[in-house]
């Protein structure tokens, strides 16, 4: 895609109709580079097509791993050409998933070489519970400058514990240590569904994971991990910015092919701000609705990991409480910098003013379309939800970031009633 290319929205049109939900980014990134552990072929469903999938595809087949495009969401793997254990630091720059290939190379091949990752500027995003915990496994790590490289004649289970419950180190520790002799215990474990959707992925593949979804997990190391077929779940995170902006264009939108168990935090936010939530079940499958006629009632917001409310949806969020009734808070406890889009929405006629982690939004009676730019995916996700409640016509500019993790989005929101365009610049 052309880094050129702007989305053209005529605000004000409240969403109505339906949308199936893709298949999780955050779960289908992991478990693409997971299927370097298996010894045979290995088949994923329901993949997203976004960028970061493409990328890391192509650090897959730089690797040397044979790649199948099945067409519908579905690819078939073929580790057993791989031949090489270097992610260059061009591919890590490209998306920060790149990180799991620490874990996945260093349990497979007793090697690894990676460069610490790209992804969006949100915050220090350091790998040192990564490095600990591949330490803790008996891997020699050395860091020089951005180059990490890991090295194990043999892992052994191990006990580990991390400070704060992280998303990427604890998958990619469940990564090595599915491969390492003895039983390995990660406490205070990241719960994300992502995070059990790897376990059972692995589980798939012949591992022993136990616990995934609770702070303990325990991994009894295998000798051989075999291939497997497996449908990626349903994103969360791409529901949750549908929810809002349904609620946010005052709207009445349905969502298949979602757990709507995955979206209780953000749910009861919705339904604290005055906005129906209904979850159904049509037979195959569950749905949810997300219906308002009103004014959503400010709120506040702590962003805390898994069940808590996530801080993926935070910028999405922030966008529905700037025409709130009354003042809304949010606190960003996971990522210090998240507030980049603040600045935008504000020249939008948002009245939002942030201290330190904290931002205070007051709820005004209309936001306006200018010219924004995202800084962020999940930036993107919140300027689009901005833009569709905005009076006037709103340009959004840096479309890469949000093509990284959104599939078909503009078509997806068209079909919903929305006024947008894709506009390509010479
Ligand atoms: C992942 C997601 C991202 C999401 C985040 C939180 C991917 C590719 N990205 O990011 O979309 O916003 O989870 O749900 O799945 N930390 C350390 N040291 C470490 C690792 C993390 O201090 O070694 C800190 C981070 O700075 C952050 C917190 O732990 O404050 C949680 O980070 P983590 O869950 O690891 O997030 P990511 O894997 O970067």
């Amino acid at each position: 895609m052309p880094d050129n290319d702007y989305f053209e929205i005529q605000g004000g049109v409240p969403l109505r109709g339906s949308v199936t939900i893709s298949g999780s980014k955050n779960a289908a990134l992991p478990i693409l580079c997971a299927c370097v552990l298996a010894e045979d072929k290995c088949r994923i469903d329901n993949l997203p097509y976004i960028e970061d999938i493409q990328r890391i595809l192509e650090i897959l087949s730089q690797l040397g791993a044979g790649i199948t495009d099945l067409g519908g969401g579905s690819i078939e793997i073929d580790p057993t050409t791989i031949d090489r254990y270097v992610v260059t630091a061009e591919m890590a720059s490209r998306l920060r998933a790149s990180y799991y290939m620490l874990g996945a190379l260093l349990g497979r091949y007793g090697t690894a070489e990676i460069n610490q990752p790209g992804g969006c500027a949100i915050g220090q995003r350091p790998m040192d519970f990564h490095i600990k915990g591949m330490r803790a496994l008996g891997a020699e790590v050395v860091e020089r400058g951005a180059l990490i490289s890991a090295k194990a004649d043999r892992l052994i289970g191990a006990d580990i514990y991390f400070d704060i419950a992280s998303v990427g180190a604890t998958i990619n520790i469940m990564f090595a240590a599915c491969r390492a002799e003895g039983r390995t215990v990660i406490n205070n474990a990241a719960r994300e569904p992502h995070v059990v959707d790897v376990a059972n992925f692995l589980n798939t593949m012949g591992a022993n994971i136990r616990g995934a979804g609770t702070d303990i997990i325990r991994i009894q190391g295998r000798e051989h991990l075999h291939g497997c077929n497996y449908a990626v779940i349903p994103d969360q995170i791409e529901a949750g910015t549908y929810m809002i902006a349904a609620a946010a264009t005052r709207g009445d939108v349905i969502l298949n092919n979602v757990i709507p168990t995955h979206l209780e935090s953000l749910s009861a936010k919705l339904i604290e701000c005055g906005v129906e939530v209904i979850t159904g079940d049509n037979g195959n499958d569950f749905y949810m609705e997300v219906r308002t006629d009103k004014r959503p009632e400010g709120v506040t917001i702590k962003t805390m990991p898994y069940p808590g409310f996530p801080t993926d949806l935070q910028q999405p969020m922030t966008s529905m409480l700037t025409t709130a009734n009354g003042t809304s808070v949010i606190t960003e406890n996971l990522f210090e910098s998240r507030f980049n889009h603040v600045a935008e929405l504000n020249r939008m006629g948002a009245d939002i003013n942030i201290y330190g982690r904290n931002a205070n939004i007051n709820g005004v009676e209309k936001i306006y379309g200018t010219d924004v730019k995202t800084t962020d995916l999940r930036a993107g996700a919140a300027m689009i939800i901005a833009a569709l409640m905005a009076e006037g016509t709103t340009r959004i500019h840096n479309l890469h970031y949000i093509d990284r993790g959104y599939e078909r989005i503009e078509e997806k929101l068209r079909a919903l009633g929305a006024n947008i365009k894709r506009v390509s610049e010479e």
